[in-house]
């Protein structure tokens, strides 16, 4: 799958679907030649450079000659297509890697000096990164040396076998006997000739997270990035670039995400060549990381995925590598127990008797897992104390009685934590104020009336998980709710001296992933669901640990379909926390017939539910047992009517052996005397399938060719339906 080619001096990653190449020209510096579809040819430097060779020179003065001298191989730093650009010297469109060296300069070239390849993906020390196995993917690792000073690039790129994903990463380590600044440290470039391509991005806000967005990639400079401390509402470290001419089902798209959950940044450049220029990683701002002799930097994965069948072909390979690669499958292939949440139903109000009545009531719904949401512990009875304080207020809640009536009614039990977090009024703070960011500032941000703790300081991520570990010791409990309920303000640590105050925003989620790694490892049958203020941090560093992240606190039916269908253009279903709610803009039918295409659960006053209400919810039950594991949580979704652009929903998941699959629909305004044709997408064509809309048996050609016919105005406003599509024996 990897080659070097000796004579041309060009490496090519090819799975035999895609190809990407460069040449390592005689300069030592790696020139991108190719990335697309699989090509037959090997590309060489002159299939680089056509006909305009004699006019590619790079003059530079040579100190030890003290001559002028021109790069031999005729290779212009401004305008070429590189793997790693310069900085500081004349090539102005962005590096990827910028270093202050012991002398104070800022100059960063690398030149090559040794490769290798290898089976498999080597792990990262302490960040999240690919759950592989050797026979997966194989890695070309290069080495480099900084030109002037002794610093070691490693620029690893890796490719998968059946699926159209290259990751990238670099580590940088400091040769020297001296400290040196580490001002950038992205993990991916990627030099395009070409910028015809819309950039799409999703952008929100709290409960409105996710609206799909899309600019043309214009001259000059875009940034899609986060600098609030985890990966944000505001906008989603999940990219794509489409070309100009691409569909839902057609044309080049380029996806890109981080391993990561903090601040990050995509960035794009191009000039009057039209070329472009994408750059992709931790965030620069006031990132300043001092890397002492012989210490080793790692920068997260960035992922490149590729598609020349359109948006859902895209987004195809982002669920299905997902699903494989970064998701831990040995809790997510169990079978996803429906998840009753306390929260909406009861918010801090609560008290054992109140709680075992929720659980009674839940079950009458189908509930298998009972989650008690926040207001457990310390003095939490609102949102102004109890942070940090992770021991249960006995005096409200009697949790032994609670998760042993849960485990007699063969339910199981989850609770949630918000680790990172701390109440100005808790017994935490009061001990240790010295724990939280911004220590000793005269004012620190409050947010949701909580601090944050220094996670970059390891005695705090001690002391959180010693807490957690006593009470996990004692409550046999099979479920954690993992929140995040405000993003990052002051990033000053009192731990750190003045020359590593750049290194906080990336300390803490060092710290996130230390703890999460360690109670992830010590309780590995408890299923870790995500959440921040919502859908704050759904990324795929949170997704390596907790197979599910909360999406959205948005559960108006016609927000969430949309937070519901653009996140998975990036994420599998089975990773989109979401649930029933009270609502009232529609029935509970249709608000579980939404949910049911993300994980399920519910969420309100089960005491209330009226008798008609519960036989609604049963029927979506039904559906659950029979069909949620196959065709949602292994299946694949197409996204064949958009409700950012029209008025009518379609969502379609479809098992792994195509042998079911479900139909979403929804109206958002009545049609009157209008019929549709929907063709399908990832069924067989050989295979007879009937659907329950008509009853009719139709092949898999004939539903992606000539489609499923049905008129909207059997559907009322907000109305629902799901329709199964089942091959027949
Ligand atoms: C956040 C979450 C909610 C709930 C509350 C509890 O807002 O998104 O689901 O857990 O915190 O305080």
């Amino acid at each position: 799958m990897i080659t070097f080619n000796q004579k041309t001096k060009v490496f090519t990653l090819d799975n035999g679907s895609i190809t990407y190449s460069f040449l390592l020209n005689e300069e030592g510096f790696l020139e991108t030649l190719y990335y697309g579809p699989h090509l037959n040819e090997e590309l060489s430097k002159e299939s680089l450079r056509g006909g305009d060779i004699d006019n590619c020179s790079t003059e530079y003065f040579d100190t030890d000659s003290n001559k002028e001298k021109t790069f031999p191989d005729h290779f212009k730093s401004t305008t070429a297509s590189l793997e790693i650009a310069t900085h500081g010297y004349l090539d102005k469109r962005g590096a990827p890697i910028i270093i202050q060296n012991p002398t104070g300069s800022y100059q960063t070239s690398f030149i090559f000096s040794s490769y290798q390849i290898f089976d498999g993906i080597k792990e990262l020390k302490d960040l999240p990164g690919i759950r592989t196995k050797k026979k997966d993917c194989e890695t070309l690792e290069i080495t480099l040396q900084e030109q002037e000073a002794p610093v070691k690039l490693v620029y690893s790129l890796t490719i998968f076998t059946g699926f159209d994903v290259i990751s990238k990463s670099f580590q940088i380590i400091n040769e020297g006997e001296e400290s040196l600044h580490l001002l950038r440290a992205f993990s991916l470039e990627l030099d395009l000739l070409s910028s015809s391509y819309t950039l799409n991005h999703f952008d929100g806000v709290w409960a409105n997270e996710r609206n799909w967005n899309r600019n043309p990639v214009v001259q000059g400079e875009q940034r899609i990035s986060s600098n609030y401390g985890r990966s944000s509402h505001e906008e989603n470290p999940f990219v794509f670039l489409s070309s100009t001419d691409a569909s839902m089902t057609t044309g080049e798209v380029i996806g890109f995400n981080l391993i990561y959950s903090g601040n990050f940044t995509f960035r794009t450049f191009s000039d009057y060549s039209k070329s472009l220029r994408i750059l992709y990683g931790l965030n620069d701002e006031d990132f300043d990381y001092q890397l002492a002799p012989r210490q080793k930097f790692e920068t997260p994965i960035a992922l490149m995925f590729y598609s020349s069948c359109g948006v859902d072909g895209l987004s195809v390979v982002c669920q299905q590598f997902i699903k494989k690669h970064i998701i831990n499958q040995q809790i997510d292939h169990n079978y996803k127990p429906i998840i009753f949440n306390s929260w909406e139903g009861c918010l801090f109000d609560f008290n054992t008797d109140k709680i075992i009545s929720y659980i009674k009531d839940s079950e009458k719904i189908g509930s298998e897992l009972f989650v008690l949401d926040d207001g457990w512990f310390g003095r939490r009875n609102d949102d102004y104390d109890g942070l940090g304080d992770w021991h249960v207020n006995s005096s409200k809640i009697d949790l032994h009685r609670v998760i042993d009536y849960c485990h007699q009614e063969k339910l199981k039990f989850g609770i949630w934590f918000e680790p990172e977090m701390v109440n100005p009024n808790s017994d935490l703070f009061k001990k240790h104020p010295e724990y939280v960011l911004g220590y000793n500032h005269k004012a620190m941000t409050i947010s949701r009336h909580q601090l944050v703790l220094d996670f970059s300081n390891p005695e705090v991520v001690d002391c959180i998980y010693q807490q957690m570990v006593l009470f996990l010791d004692e409550y046999p409990v099979d479920y954690i709710k993992w929140d995040h309920n405000r993003s990052i303000g002051e990033h000053y640590s009192s731990y750190y001296p003045f020359s590593q105050q750049g290194e906080i925003y990336h300390r803490l989620v060092l710290g996130y992933y230390s703890l999460l790694s360690r109670l992830t490892k010590r309780y590995p049958q408890i299923l870790f669901e995500g959440c921040a203020s919502g859908g704050a941090r759904f990324d795929l560093g949170t997704l390596y640990y907790c197979p599910q992240i909360w999406a959205s606190d948005e559960s108006d039916p016609l927000q969430r379909i949309s937070i519901q269908y653009n996140t998975s253009l990036g994420y599998p279903l089975s990773t989109i926390g979401s649930h029933v709610n009270n609502n009232p803009l529609t029935s509970y039918k249709t608000k579980a017939m939404i949910a049911f295409f993300g994980t399920y659960g519910y969420e309100m006053n089960p005491n209330n539910l009226k008798t008609s209400e519960v036989e609604e919810l049963s029927e979506i039950k039904e559906l659950y047992h029979q069909y949620h594991q196959s065709v949602v949580e292994d299946g694949v979704v197409y996204h064949l009517m958009n409700p950012n652009i029209s008025d009518f929903v379609a969502l379609e998941s479809v098992s792994s052996n195509q042998e079911s699959a479900l139909l979403l629909l929804m109206n958002k305004l009545k049609d009157h005397d209008h019929y549709y044709s929907l063709k399908l997408l990832g069924l067989k064509d050989e295979y007879q399938y009937q659907n329950d809309l008509d009853n009719q048996v139709h092949s898999g050609q004939y539903y992606r060719l000539v489609g499923l016919r049905f008129s909207r105005s059997w559907f009322n406003e907000f109305n629902c339906r799901i329709i199964k599509i089942i091959k027949k024996k």
